[in-house]
């Protein structure tokens, strides 16, 4: 099979590693997939800037038209809206497929998108717009399909998770903690997104559309950031046992007695801070990690946790989502794994058991 054209836009924290792991693990990437990936170019806008990883120069490009123009799949980490909008519309109406970590893009723009992708038969997946490394895109939109979503609470922000768990735990303020988790690679371009909540909010959008199989506009989800909690607040709290978090909650809000199969249902989703009893799930959730508890009506309670942002854990998202989408291309068909590629030899039983 011919080798497959990838072209990333962005080399920021996450568009870096993403390059970094294509270029260190190609072989791997070819053998699971079936044809190699190669790495076309990366959009960039200064090519001079510092980067977290030193990228081949000659792959650097502001072109970013060109680019998009001649590659099979388009890796889309820019953030914000415009350019990213125009060039993937681009890139779907030129029959190639679309990876993205743009939570506000799909938030504001995922119809329209979508819409795009259909025409021409192309795909679109963006499981790392939420929750960073945490899988929770494709359980919704597959593992739970057969199932009746009832409500989903994340904590699908690490910048205001990390600042209100050392409000609790060090008496830290806000502007303390941002600086730590800008430094860090947490923050948004733009912390007002993180702490005024629009960045959970746009990931409220994406969860509950997809939970509840509708269109949620972002205008309709109710957004309350993280600035109005003060110290008192949080000492409050503690002698309560409770734990303020931030927590998107996107809920099914029954039509009442005698209508059928959900008809009449309505869709809440909101973004505010909670003060959690210190024994729930989410509470545990510390310093920038995530996760999204969601309930559903014959699976019960299920949990996912893990890191929801930061650069190497993002990439491996957005390398999931080009993976599987590369198969399909190979395959002209879902995800072939297993099929084609070389098998790691088995360990002897024993030497396992041994070792756990
Ligand atoms: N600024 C976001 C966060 C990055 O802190 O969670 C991941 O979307």
């Amino acid at each position: 099979y011919r080798s497959l054209r990838i072209a990333l836009l962005g080399a920021g924290s996450v568009g870096s590693q993403v390059a970094r792991l294509l270029l260190e693990h190609g072989d791997e990437f070819a053998a699971r997939v079936g044809a190699p990936l190669e790495l076309v170019g990366i959009g960039v806008r200064d090519l001079d800037a510092k980067r977290d990883v030193e990228l081949p120069r000659e792959l650097l490009t502001t072109d970013l038209d060109t680019l998009v123009a001649s590659a099979d799949i388009v890796v889309e980490l820019l953030g914000g809206i415009e350019p990213a909008r125009t060039l993937l519309l681009e890139a779907l109406a030129a029959g190639a497929d679309v990876v993205t970590a743009n939570k506000a893009l799909v938030a504001a723009h995922g119809p329209e998108l979508f819409a795009a992708a259909e025409i021409v038969g192309a795909q679109v997946a963006y499981e790392a717009a939420v929750a960073g490394a945490i899988p929770i895109i494709r359980p919704l939109e597959h593992s739970l399909a057969g199932d009746r979503v009832i409500r989903v609470m994340g904590i699908v922000n690490g910048t205001t998770n990390f600042i209100l768990d050392r409000m609790h735990t060090e008496g830290s303020t806000l502007e303390e903690s941002l600086a730590i988790a800008t430094e860090l690679g947490y923050a948004e371009a733009d912390p007002t997104a993180d702490i005024e909540g629009f960045d959970a909010a746009s990931k409220a959008t994406i969860l509950a559309s997809l939970a509840f199989h509708t269109e949620v506009p972002a205008s309709e989800v109710h957004r309350e950031g993280i600035t109005g909690v003060t110290s008192d607040m949080v000492a409050q709290a503690e002698r309560a046992g409770r734990v303020l978090k931030l927590v998107a909650i996107c809920e099914r809000l029954p039509a009442g007695e005698g209508q059928p199969g959900g008809a009449g249902d309505r869709v809440s989703a909101r973004v505010h801070p909670v003060s959690l009893p210190a024994t729930h799930p989410l509470a545990a959730v510390r310093q920038a990690m995530n996760a999204v508890f969601v309930t559903a009506e014959a699976a019960g309670d299920l949990m996912f946790y893990g890191a929801g942002a930061g650069g190497p854990e993002t990439a491996s998202a957005v390398l999931g989502d080009l993976v599987s989408i590369a198969r399909r291309h190979v395959a002209g068909g879902p995800g072939t794994a297993g099929s084609t590629h070389a098998k790691l030899p088995l360990a002897p039983f024993g030497e396992v058991l041994a070792r756990h």
